[in-house]
């Protein structure tokens, strides 16, 4: 074709904490799982390339802030608190708390009062668990990854781990042999939303927002779902 080039797109930088399966996860050496199909589509659509690295969920944050990361895309929910700090993509998924529990009976929220209680730091399960227990608790120990969390659970140095229900659902799947519960509330969770995360005042949010809104559209989403939800 007359005056065709083949332009190189601009790669933006991802950050992401992958321990958190089916949403982000390590496999053989590269970033998987449904938040990081997700976005490469939705920035191919906005004409972007993308370089997603695991550098862990604190790190996402302090990038997003510093501007050395263009986006964060981690199961992160959008919270009035983060709206402050950063800008937030259109929600794309929607969560709820769950709580994994092993060797104790839980059959709500209120049951995690007095037991030893885990969650991924800095997290929504976090303040879902400071909720009830009280936001000083010492029965509340917190871990730099999702997969720290699961292995106290594990491990039997806490009692019940406090996170989003997919991911719960599908360590649980994984795990089938270990006795791990779960169980949800809904009278004392919220339900949760999802969006991709940029520095606050960023050029791409509304392009991102428009190749989301066609991704969703056009049977791409659809297509990703199925792929990472369909049992
Ligand atoms: N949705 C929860 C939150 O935003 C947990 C996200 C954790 N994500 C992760 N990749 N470990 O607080």
């Amino acid at each position: 074709k007359e005056g065709a080039k083949t332009e190189a797109k601009k790669v933006l930088n991802v950050g992401t904490e992958a321990t958190f399966a089916p949403f982000e996860f390590m496999d053989k050496g590269e970033v998987t799982g449904f938040d990081v199909d997700l976005l490469k589509a939705v920035a191919n659509e906005a004409g972007y390339d993308v370089k997603i690295e695991n550098t862990g969920w604190d790190a996402m944050f302090a990038g997003l802030q510093s501007k050395q990361l263009d986006i964060g895309m981690a199961g992160i929910t959008i919270t009035p608190e983060r709206v402050d700090s950063y800008d937030f993509s259109n929600p794309y998924f929607e969560s709820k708390t769950m709580i994994a529990f092993k060797d104790v009976k839980i059959e709500n929220a209120e049951d995690l009062k007095g037991k030893k209680i885990g969650v991924q730091n800095g997290t929504t399960g976090q303040f879902a668990a400071e909720k009830i227990v009280g936001q000083n608790s010492s029965d509340i120990s917190k871990y730099e990854t999702a997969a720290l969390m699961f292995q106290a659970l594990q491990s039997d140095n806490v009692q019940a781990a406090v996170t989003d229900i997919a991911v719960a659902l599908e360590y649980q799947k994984n795990n089938p042999d270990t006795g791990i519960e779960t169980v949800t509330d809904d009278k004392q969770f919220e339900p949760e939303y999802y969006g991709i995360v940029f520095p606050k005042g960023s050029e791409y949010v509304e392009e991102f927002d428009k190749a989301l809104n066609t991704v969703l559209d056009n049977g791409k989403y659809a297509e990703i779902y199925k792929k990472w939800f369909d049992e």
